[in-house]
């Protein structure tokens, strides 16, 4: 039988119809908003590249995780911008670090309302702006990063972070970072593997937001945006070595890899819809040229939609108010 008798078409005749027979939700408690705090700022500073985020102060830090908690939001990602950067991220490890006192406080303040996860990584300490400590001749130092790591994950967790998200991809980061807070006694502090991230253009609004002092790229240790099956091996290498959860990152490019990826594993999956695709569709909203309600809806639908269950949103408190 086809058609006539067959018409897809009545499954959509009305909204009640169409909401009836929905494949893919976007709950709150799906969403985790990125936040950024900048060391010493007197007042919230906006990022020109991404309309509508801000460089958090400590004070308008608190208050947004109040708010992101309220509106059902799964959790948040904090990035903190230090006032001085050296060659190791000095920064990092301090327990009165910029990005420690962060945790502190905002777990302080948003108590089991919502996850409290923070970025694991160098590059908004490191005066060279690379994801790692370098060797003598410049070249990022793999094992030599993976100390540093080791140590931040321990900071981070003594200053009360639930998640850690390493996402240096650095190749056994993992493993480090697991032993290290185990042997510190943190074993119920979890990790977020971002285990297939990419060298992607798409970060570049990021980059802006944590003043980064990249010159170059990272493209000999984050992922060549040609493979998809390599991320399988990311991902197998992470839960090997004791990821709780792996991310994909960017998510719109790789929508397929997301998809590999839920299908593949037996832990949450987390995609990160990163700065480049925020600042896409509000730079084409701005300008009359989309529907932007629709398309960042459209957006975390389709992320959800290929089998993340964890989105990494900007856009995480406004969309969890429209969808309460
Ligand atoms: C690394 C990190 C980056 C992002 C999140 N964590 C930048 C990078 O790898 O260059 C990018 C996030 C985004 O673009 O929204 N600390």
């Amino acid at each position: 039988m086809g058609y006539p008798e067959m018409r897809p078409r009545r499954l959509r005749t009305t909204p009640a119809m169409r909401r009836l027979v929905a494949e893919t939700d976007v709950p709150p408690r799906s969403l985790v908003l990125p936040v950024f705090v900048a060391e010493g700022a007197a007042e919230p500073v906006p990022i020109p590249s991404m309309p509508g985020v801000v460089q958090h102060t400590l004070d308008s830090l608190r208050k947004a995780a109040v708010e992101a908690a309220e509106a059902g939001v799964g959790g948040l990602m904090l990035f903190a911008i230090p006032r001085a950067k050296d060659a190791i991220g000095s920064g990092a490890t301090d327990p009165d670090g910029i990005l420690n006192v962060a945790i502190r406080e905002v777990a302080a303040e948003v108590g089991d309302a919502t996850v409290v996860m923070a970025d694991l990584c160098l590059d908004e300490f490191t005066d060279h702006g690379h994801c790692g400590v370098l060797t003598a001749d410049g070249r990022v130092d793999n094992d030599a990063t993976l100390v540093r790591y080791a140590d931040m994950a321990v900071a981070q967790a003594e200053a009360g972070v639930q998640v850690v998200g390493p996402s240096g991809m650095m190749d056994g980061q993992i493993g480090a970072i697991r032993a290290a807070l185990d042997r510190a006694g943190h074993t119920d502090v979890s990790a977020m593997a971002y285990s297939a991230k990419y060298a992607s253009a798409f970060f570049g609004p990021f980059r802006d937001a944590v003043q980064s002092s990249l010159e170059g790229d990272r493209s000999t240790y984050q992922q060549d945006p040609a493979n998809a099956t390599e991320s399988m091996r990311e991902v197998a290498l992470d839960l090997a070595e004791g990821a709780d959860m792996v991310l994909v990152k960017p998510a719109l490019g790789y929508l397929d890899v997301v998809r590999r990826t839920r299908d593949a594993v037996d832990v949450p999956v987390a995609a990160y819809n990163v700065s480049g695709e925020y600042s896409m569709v509000e730079a084409a909203a701005a300008q009359g040229w989309i529907d932007r309600d629709r398309a960042i809806l459209e957006v975390l639908t389709s992320i959800r939609r290929a089998g993340a269950d964890i989105v990494l949103t900007y856009w995480a408190v406004e969309a969890a108010r429209r969808l309460r």
